[in-house]
């Protein structure tokens, strides 16, 4: 194994579709009108001399090395910002130009430590391969004179450092937080000289507007900027290729490694989600793998007040199968049941499903999807035919408007956020919808046209306002709806949200919007070119989470926004596979496809094949186990990859539910929480340590690729697959590549997709089969997957979860950029620099009225349960309306969440919750004890390690 090398070609590659022929050397290119000359010498195999060009940012032509002669002009341009021109004749080295280039390095190198040897960039230094390049042999001005080697180190970022006595102020970085990231964190400062690289205002990086994507390290050609791990390691011998563990953008990253050591993740540029860049998550919070509190063995105990006992894998595994065996025996075949994950890959999630259904011989099976996106599928599916997102992340390159809805994509999707962000420098006009003023509102050069700061729980009524607006003022695009929807549903709907309830007037006084703002979004949106909605979780977890995802579909339906690139109903999904794990079969009444359980054919189909009967009937979601467990009537759970007692609502509830089981099976890299009510505990493997794939937002099937074996012993497909053998349910697969092969055999929209075609094309959306052998980047292009598109009545029901005088205020929650979901990985790397604690954002009318000042303890109380955080006084939030993260165990703010739900799918009501917040001393009773249990079992792992 080797490292993998992408080309960097020097300029980004030109759109234009106009070509133009020039020779370069001698020999004759043809190229897209717009490629610097660099590029088209790329394109022969000519690498000219550069420094200051690399093809993620624009040219710049500042380092003057890569010069080159132009038969009939004058001079020396420079090739990185020289475009290519029909018949031109160029000559990249000749003795003017090696003489130039000598003298340019000269320079270079006079100013430059010359400590190579003992330097972390030696052999990975664009600096010293140009020196060798150009043939340097000697300096003649000598190290003596007036320098720059002798600055002082800003080692403030716990994952890179920035050494300024190497920087040779080529402006490749912040061209890249610029133009990639779109942070602009960095300057040049001073001039000619005394230029030099500044983060923020002259600040150490880590109190700069950095969000340490990494972009900046990846652009420099020299051991300026470097990541730490590469210092303490050593440069990496060998790499390989794999998909992002954290969020739905499913990201490709080279695992770059020295033997079984990861040395460090970096962004792959050939990843079509990524296009070669990262987020701090992705690119850098990967030391959980090794963490000390990880459980690398098996443990069983008898009851949950016991202390663990380690055990084999044999016992463990035997004493699963026994448990759920006798727990079947004495209370029923639909007395137990299965989570399957949306951290886990595509072909461990089928496995899981298939252990439900095959092995346990019912249909209790179901994902952690339904605490985020189930929604997401029953509305589009009802809508369009199918439960995914309509577009590829590269259809935002030709959006003209962009309209975000319950997502906050700098912070949850960040690399897909700067994609958008680069569409709206480029002139595309922005509306958010949200309660809270997200940072994509107002960051640099980019300002929304409209933000609509509505109030939690009624997005169904600004959007049927909007569609008001649409229908009312002539804005719908007829010959779309004539040619592609269904028309009777299409004039119920428009007769349905011209009614003077839909209004903008009327819709405003319940929003808290003005109705001109209303009018305003509406009339962009709906004359934009290519106008495409970007949504979340924010619009899911509603009790009309489904009802607002149908409403957005009507409106891109009425406008005629879907069926090619730049437009679109497309939710950012959470989780790395969360599109995967709905695609793979883990909803109870759906097999793999989201084709339902009572469906004879289907059913018999998988029946055939895994010789096994099926249960025809749904089996019970996560809500219903959780009733049932308390009702004595489900006594059994699987849990892999999932800590459903943090994620989940109403926490006190979700105990019980808990508590009340005989046997609950936890899955997972650490004790997380849902272990504390376990009986046996399997621990998991990484992302690092296995292969599959996962699905992301864009339907996007990426390999995972095993770069180390794993730590437990088992990877996490081999554990279903024993505990399957040791009930009697054999599966006969020797590696994932066959699981997937199984899944493309039964399931229509993955047929053509096999481990074989994603190594040799990178990666394919689906459907994937024999219409669209390599993928279907763009869906319901000439007609929808349904036949015709639907237009559904969605009427706007408010939640039965009412402010009044015990909870006057309304609670939404969210995501942080440097956290991730409960935080178990992420908490337990140096990302916790950026967020140690959740706190709680509360407007400063709210926080005068409580006599609450910033920094103070405030309790946090609703009608399901109480937490204590402390308070951030801040206007991104409206009077009226809280905010909080739900990253860490020790506030759970989902003690406080309610059992509400999304009417078709049971979605938790996440986003709306009635509080009261009021001073308070610090944590409460329950906090207190949490956090010394915590501290306790810190101690444990740490005495065990050492
Ligand atoms: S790490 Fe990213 S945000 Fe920070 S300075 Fe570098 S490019 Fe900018
Ligand atoms: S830090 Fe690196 S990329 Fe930035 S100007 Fe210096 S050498 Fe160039
Ligand atoms: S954007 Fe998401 S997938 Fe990409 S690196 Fe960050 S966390 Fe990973
Ligand atoms: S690479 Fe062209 S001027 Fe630096």
């Amino acid at each position: 194994m080797s490292l993998v090398h992408e080309t960097d070609y020097g300029t980004p590659a030109s759109k234009s579709s106009e070509m133009v022929t020039l020779t370069i050397d001698g020999q004759s290119v043809t190229v897209p009108a717009g490629t610097s000359i660099m590029r088209a010498a790329m394109d022969i195999g000519t690498q000219v001399p550069k420094l200051c060009a690399t093809d993620s940012v624009d040219a710049f032509g500042s380092c003057r090395l890569c010069l080159v002669e132009i038969q009939g002009r004058p001079g020396t341009p420079a090739s990185c910002t020289t475009p290519v021109g029909n018949g031109m004749m160029v000559s990249t080295q000749t003795e003017r130009l090696k003489q130039i280039r000598k003298g340019v390095m000269e320079l270079y190198i006079s100013d430059h430590p010359l400590d190579c040897l003992t330097c972390a960039a030696n052999g990975d230094c664009e600096l010293q391969d140009m020196a060798g390049a150009v043939g340097l042999r000697d300096v003649r001005y000598g190290y003596d004179g007036e320098n720059h080697t002798k600055q002082a180190k800003d080692e403030s970022n716990p994952y890179f450092t920035f050494d300024p006595s190497k920087c040779i102020v080529c402006s490749r970085c912040v061209r890249a937080c610029e133009e990639v990231q779109g942070t602009f964190a960095l300057t040049i400062q001073g001039r000619g000289f005394d230029s030099k690289v500044s983060a923020g205002m002259a600040e150490p990086f880590v109190d700069s507007e950095c969000v340490s994507c990494g972009a900046c390290v990846q652009a420099c050609p020299t051991a300026t900027l470097s990541e730490k791990s590469v210092i303490d390691i050593g440069v990496p011998e060998h790499s390989v290729v794999t998909t992002c563990a954290y969020c739905g953008v499913g990201c490709s990253f080279k695992a770059e490694m020295r033997g079984e050591e990861l040395v460090r993740m970096v962004p792959y540029k050939d990843g079509k989600a990524n296009r070669g860049h990262s987020c701090v998550k992705g690119r850098f919070a990967w030391g959980y793998a090794n963490h000390r509190e990880r459980i690398l063995k098996p443990m069983i105990r008898e009851s949950i007040d016991q202390p663990w006992r380690e055990v084999t894998w044999d016992v463990a595994i035997e004493r699963v199968a026994s448990e759920f065996k006798r727990l079947q025996a004495k209370h029923g075949r639909l007395a137990i049941g299965g989570i399957t994950s949306s951290r886990c890959t595509n072909e461990e999630t089928y496995l899981v499903q298939k252990l439900v259904r095959g092995g346990f011989g019912n249909n209790n099976v179901d994902t952690c999807a339904r605490v985020c996106h189930s929604p997401t599928g029953y509305g589009l599916r009802t809508a369009f035919g199918t439960s995914a997102g309509t577009q590829d992340f590269d259809s935002v390159e030709h959006t003209d408007v962009v309209l975000i809805i319950g997502a906050n994509p700098t912070d949850a999707h960040p690399v897909f956020a700067s994609r958008m962000k680069k569409r709206l420098r480029q002139g595309a006009k922005l509306i958010v919808i949200d309660p809270r003023r997200i940072d994509m509102v107002r960051m640099p050069h980019i300002e929304a046209q409209y933000h609509l700061p509505l109030r939690p729980g009624t997005n169904a009524a600004i959007l049927n306002a909007i569609a008001h607006v649409v229908v009312t003022e002539g804005l719908v695009n007829e010959r779309f709806v004539r040619d592609y929807c269904d028309l009777s549903a299409f004039e119920h709907w428009a007769s349905f949200v011209s009614e003077p309830q839909n209004s903008p007037e009327t819709v405003g006084l319940m929003t808290g919007v003005s109705a001109e703002a209303i009018r305003g979004a509406a009339r962009l949106y709906a004359s934009g070119k290519n106008s495409a909605i970007y949504y979340g979780l924010g619009v899911t977890e509603h009790s009309q989470g489904t009802t607002a995802v149908m409403a957005l579909a009507n409106l891109a339906m009425a406008t005629g926004n879907l069926g090619r690139p730049g437009v679109g109903v497309n939710p950012l999904r959470g989780q790395n596979n969360v599109q995967g794990s709905c695609d793979m079969g883990s909803f109870p009444h759906e097999l793999s496809g989201y084709r339902h359980i009572s469906d004879d054919a289907t059913r018999t189909m998988f029946e055939k094949l895994w010789g096994r009967p099926l249960d025809a009937e749904p089996g019970l979601r996560i809500p219903n186990m959780f009733d049932a467990a308390i009702d004595g009537t489900f006594k059994g759970l699987y849990v892999q990859g999932e800590d459903i007692l943090q994620s989940d609502p109403n926490t006190k509830h979700v105990k019980a539910a808990l508590a009340a089981m005989e046997c609950v099976v936890v899955q997972d890299l650490f004790l997380n929480e849902t272990a504390n009510y376990a009986h046996i505990f399997l621990p998991g493997s990484t992302f690092l340590e296995k292969d599959g794939t996962f699905t992301n937002a864009e339907r996007r099937i990426n390999r995972v690729r095993k770069v180390m074996t794993p730590k437990n012993g088992m990877a996490d497909w081999e554990i279903t697959l024993a505990i399957a053998k040791a009930m009697g349910f054999e599966m006969p697969y020797n590696h994932p590549s066959e699981i997937m092969d199984e899944i493309a055999r039964l399931t229509p929209t993955f047929a053509g997709v096999s481990f074989d075609l994603l190594d040799k094309v990178g990666s394919v959306q689906w459907p994937c089969n024999e219409k669209a052998p390599l993928g279907t980047p763009v869906m319901h292009i000439g007609g929808f997957a349904r036949g015709k598109g639907n237009f559904m009545i969605t009427e706007y029901v408010p939640t039965d979860e009412k402010v009044g005088p015990r909870f006057p205020l309304l609670l939404t929650t969210g995501r942080i950029l440097s956290q991730y979901n409960v935080g178990a990985q992420t908490r337990r790397t140096d990302n916790v620099l950026w967020h140690e604690e959740d706190v709680l954002e509360i407007h400063p009318h709210d926080a005068e009225e409580r006599g609450v000042r910033d920094g103070d303890w405030v309790k946090l109380d609703s009608r399901a349960g109480g937490t204590a955080l402390r308070a951030r006084i801040t206007d991104r939030v409206a009077p009226g309306v809280v905010y909080t993260t739900f990253h860490h165990p020790d506030t759970q703010a989902n003690v406080v969440t309610t059992e509400y739900s999304d009417w078709a799918t049971n979605c938790p009501e996440y986003k709306v919750t009635a509080v009261q917040v009021s001073p308070s001393n610090g944590p409460s009773e329950w906090q207190r004890e949490y956090n010394d249990q915590a501290e306790h079992s810190r101690r444990i792992a740490k005495v065990a390690a050492e």
